[in-house]
């Protein structure tokens, strides 16, 4: 059992490739370093996040995908994969997921499969790190439907700086109507790289728009080869590579955010 209060961390950003899934997979081995059980809920069908704690998917699996298509029918735990790592469970995704939304869009209670799927379980982990699919679609609805926190990893490219405007659109959009308890954790840049003037550049830009300035973390994720290898490998690179830039700023988020002394960003004025 968990020592506290669950907490249920959605990792978002609909632009693509800004490292939601590296976050996820890195904040999970970060946290079970600092002795937290943590849960891994892959809710894109792509599958990486399953893929990078070293669960192989297969068919034969009982995964998000069946409980959130087939209500009831399933035991959540019977989904729950223990990874390698003692404190890192996972609830893998499947290609299927894709699929998903189009059975039940029609369906009441749409938006809180995910959430009903998973309350008899949740309270079992410190943490719930739930991956999304670079898409805002019924699938990421449903994320922020159970959550309690987004966090939002945004590359230190301009496409994704833009991108953010729609991302915190949909999330008001979602607190005003279907869950008002969602708050904005913090904003991590990503794929920082101090030699070029575009990182550089929006990374001043997020530190000083009104908009985020006061949910940006002042810890960006730099970008590091080591991150992309251990993903592939299965394995994150908080474990790979202990001394690489990446485990080292994955760390330090995990303790800025969840640490003795890390907190919510609660931003001044909004
Ligand atoms: N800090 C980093 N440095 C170098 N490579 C990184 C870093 N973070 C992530 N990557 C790599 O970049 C690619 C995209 O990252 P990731 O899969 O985490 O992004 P994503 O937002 O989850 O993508 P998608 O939207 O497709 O789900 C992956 O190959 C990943 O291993
Ligand atoms: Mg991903």
């Amino acid at each position: 059992m968990a020592a506290g209060k669950t907490r249920l961390v959605a990792v978002a950003n609909e632009k693509g490739g800004v490292g939601k899934t590296a976050m996820v997979i890195n904040l999970g081995a970060a946290l079970s370093n600092m002795g937290k059980k943590v849960l891994v809920i892959d809710m894109d069908p792509q599958h990486n996040a399953t893929a990078g704690l070293g669960v192989a998917v297969n068919d034969d699996m009982t995964t998000v995908y069946n409980l959130i298509s087939e209500p009831g029918e399933h035991d959540p735990s019977d989904a729950i994969v223990q990874t390698a790592w003692e404190k890192i469970h996972v609830l893998p995704s499947h290609p299927d997921l894709s699929g998903a939304e189009v059975e039940f869009v029609d369906e009441d209670g749409r938006e809180n499969r995910l959430k009903e799927a998973v309350s008899g379980i949740s309270g079992q982990y410190d943490f719930v790190l739930v991956d999304t699919p670079p898409s805002l679609s019924l699938l990421t609805i449903n994320v922020f439907a159970m959550a309690s926190e987004v966090l939002v990893p945004c590359q230190t490219h301009p496409y994704a700086y833009k991108a953010l405007d729609s991302l915190f659109d949909t999330i008001g959009a979602v607190q005003e109507e279907i869950n008002p308890d969602l708050d904005i954790l913090a904003i991590v840049a990503t794929f920082f790289d101090r030699r070029t003037r575009v990182g550089r550049d929006i990374l001043e830009r997020l530190q000083s728009d009104s908009r985020y300035k006061n949910y940006l973390l002042p810890i960006p994720v730099r970008v590091n080869t080591a991150v992309a290898a251990s993903s592939d490998a299965g394995i994150p690179v908080v474990f790979s590579a202990k001394s690489s830039n990446g485990a080292q700023d994955y760390t330090a988020v995990a303790e800025a955010l969840f640490g003795k002394n890390g907190g919510k960003k609660k931003p001044k004025g909004r």
